[in-house]
């Protein structure tokens, strides 16, 4: 029996275990969290309710909690940067649907949040939600906080998260799609730039906020960015090539009957996923270029970058 190619053969498996762990273990918090917080009879909080609690898969939550957790810190102490990510990237997916952007009507396997509740209604949430987030990471917020953090931590983490949201991050990303959409151009560069903005840099601030909740110093925030980066760019690669699945729970070739500019618009499958390959590669490369403190847990984070890649959903 060749141990070595057995403990290779079940490691994705006991780490994929792992991973599923965590999932539930945020979902709880989260979802307990969410019902306890959002429960008055005003209009509102039932429009959040509904945007919060679709069956998302928390991705920018599990990779910041798995990286605050390689550098030294407790996933509990992750939450709250957890928890404000979720929200954020929950806010970008409503505004994302109106009509007046990406106009879809499915999101998580149910009817958008504007289909169900109104435009005004799903703006509006959005704007809440947006706001409620960075409550969080201030440290005061309807939504009770499993834990206390310094104030320096809960500055770092509001700079991490304004920043890569506002002007010159995720927004200026979704104008430059809603540019390009119909144009039957089809610009690599403007591409990589509006993967980078609309889903990268969220993507870098869940890596960069774990680092601050770890209390990291600057550098390795930025390093740990740098890496979120490319997870980002690969996972809206992949988003871009799920396009034509019905297990993501959004309509099916929405991207193509609307002519957006994504990777399945510029090359092949094949093609498309060497390029998500290469940037989750030049990621993991970065990661290990750093030294985690808790080793088995940056392995845990380096796998689960890796599983992004084979997503059905
Ligand atoms: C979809 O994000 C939109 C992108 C930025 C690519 P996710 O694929 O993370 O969506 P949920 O949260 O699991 O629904
Ligand atoms: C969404 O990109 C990016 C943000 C919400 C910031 P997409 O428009 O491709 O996301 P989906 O496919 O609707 O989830
Ligand atoms: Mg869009
Ligand atoms: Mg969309
Ligand atoms: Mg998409």
């Amino acid at each position: 029996l060749n141990l070595e190619v057995s403990s290779q053969n079940l490691s994705p498996l006991l780490s994929q275990c792992d991973h599923e762990r965590l999932g539930i273990w945020f979902e709880e918090k989260f979802q307990e969290a969410i019902s306890r917080a959002y429960d008055a009879q005003n209009g509102l909080d039932d429009v959040i309710h509904y945007i919060l609690s679709g069956p998302g898969k928390r991705v920018r939550a599990k990779l910041c909690i798995l990286t605050a957790k390689a550098f030294g810190a407790t996933r509990e102490s992750a939450l709250i940067p957890a928890f404000a990510l979720e929200f954020v990237h929950a806010y970008s997916l409503v505004h994302d649907d109106l009509p007046c952007m990406d106009n879809d009507d499915w999101r998580r396997g149910r009817p958008t949040a504007h289909k169900k509740f109104g435009e005004a209604q799903a703006l509006l949430g959005g704007d809440a939600i947006l706001a409620d987030a960075f409550a969080i990471v201030s440290g005061k917020s309807r939504v009770a906080l499993p834990t206390e953090l310094p104030a320096h931590t809960l500055l770092g983490l509001s700079r991490e998260l304004a920043t890569a949201i506002g002007s010159n991050g995720m927004v200026l990303g979704q104008i430059l799609d809603l540019y390009w959409t119909g144009k039957g151009q089809f610009d690599r560069k403007a591409l990589d730039n509006i993967h980078l903005l609309k889903t990268g840099h969220l993507i870098g601030a869940a890596f960069s906020m774990g680092a601050v909740a770890a209390d990291e110093n600057l550098l390795v925030q930025e390093k740990l960015r740098q890496a979120g980066l490319a997870v980002g760019l690969a996972f809206q690669i992949k988003d871009d090539l799920l396009d034509d699945s019905p297990e993501t729970g959004k309509s099916v070739g929405k991207d193509q009957a609307t002519g957006k500019l994504t990777y399945s618009s510029v090359m092949s499958t094949a093609e498309a996923l060497v390029m998500a390959e290469e940037h989750t590669a030049a990621a993991i490369e970065n990661l290990h270029s750093l030294s985690f403190k808790n080793i088995s847990a940056g392995e845990e984070l380096v796998s689960f970058v890796r599983q992004l890649l084979n997503r059905k959903r």
